[in-house]
């Protein structure tokens, strides 16, 4: 082993950080791109199911809140791709990758919004599990990486709490409004389970991600932790979650709970979920519109120059 490799593996062994300009394995430095380019693309195509209800959010307050939201997750993108970008990759190419198929981004943001309801479930579960899955990687040994996540899990915890608020606001409502929280959770329960992966045993990534201190718990730990934080909280607001085999076991200390539909999990990771299609539509489409800012911005930075 060179001296750089094993001050590399010293570094890890520390629990300390690497840092853009340290010398780290080949193989390090591609898991840390594939797993920012897809947190990242996540974020930008995960402010599409919301944004399509900000021109109908039933009031300016509830409006105002969305589009907070919504802004914030386009920011977690950007400081994300920035951090893909100290690993000698651009925004650009990750970007065409995306619009081209060819890298992912998270399987819930492929699932319909058809109830202003599902605005609060978003809130409550989906960002509800980004945090359990974000508060680790404050601590992930790529250095820019983890201190995205800082900023990003402050905010994520806003939105988080304003999904709760909604929905504990219009389970307070009328009958119909309590239906509605009701439906959108039995349809985002299971695929905000599917967001922390395969099970351990089908992950063919965690081993070696945990190894190198990029991921801190492994996919089936943080969806336990997941569950665990959910279901009080579920019983608070007063729904219950879709899941018969929910049972608080003593012995553990934790919940018992069903398994996801690992089918339908690779069928939406491989492209054949509800939404995958016209999400990615979306995506090109806006990325065609905006080639014109794209355009003029590079024409003022080549005027800058001149001057
Ligand atoms: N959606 C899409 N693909 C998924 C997935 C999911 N929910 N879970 C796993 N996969 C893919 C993996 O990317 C991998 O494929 P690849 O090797 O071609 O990339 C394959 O399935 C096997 O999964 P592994 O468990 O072996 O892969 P990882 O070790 O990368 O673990 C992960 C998957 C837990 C998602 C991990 O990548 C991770 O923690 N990523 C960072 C967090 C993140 O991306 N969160 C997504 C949501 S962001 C968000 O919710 C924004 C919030 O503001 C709403």
């Amino acid at each position: 082993m060179t001296e750089l490799a094993e001050y590399f593996e010293a570094t890890i062994q520390r629990g300390d950080r690497v840092e853009p300009r340290d010398w780290m394995p080949d193989a390090y430095r591609k898991t840390l791109v594939r797993q920012i380019a897809q947190h990242a693309h996540s974020e930008i195509i995960g402010m599409q199911p919301e944004g399509a209800w900000i021109s109908c959010a039933p009031s300016l307050r509830r409006k105002a809140i969305l589009l907070a939201k919504v802004q914030d997750e386009a920011g977690h993108g950007l400081y994300l791709y920035s951090a893909a970008e100290t690993l000698g990759t651009s925004r650009r190419e990750l970007t065409d990758k995306l619009l081209a198929g060819k890298q992912k981004y998270s399987s819930i943001f492929n699932y319909p919004t058809p109830s202003y309801a599902d605005v609060g479930t978003i809130g409550w579960l989906v960002d509800g599990a980004a945090i359990c899955n974000q508060v680790p990687l404050c601590r992930t040994s790529f250095g820019p990486y983890g201190r995205a996540m800082i900023r990003i899990c402050k905010e994520e915890s806003f939105h988080q709490r304003q999904g709760y608020e909604l929905l504990m606001t219009m389970m307070r409502g009328t009958d119909e409004q309590r239906a509605m929280v009701q439906e959108s959770v039995n349809r985002f329960w299971w695929p905000a389970l599917m967001m922390f992966g395969p099970p351990d045993d089908a992950s063919p990534n965690t081993a070696q991600s945990m190894a190198w201190g990029i991921k801190r718990d492994t996919n089936d730990d943080l969806r336990q932790k997941f569950v665990d934080m959910s279901v009080p909280q579920a019983e608070a607001l007063g729904v219950t979650l879709p899941d018969p085999d929910l049972k608080w076991n003593a012995e553990r200390g934790s919940y018992d709970f069903g398994q996801p539909d690992w089918d339908e999990f690779w069928a939406v990771v491989k492209g054949d979920g509800p939404c995958n299609a016209e999400r990615l539509e979306h995506r090109r489409k806006a990325h065609d519109d905006g080639a014109w800012v794209r355009g003029a911005a590079v024409a003022f930075a080549r005027l800058e120059e001149e001057l």
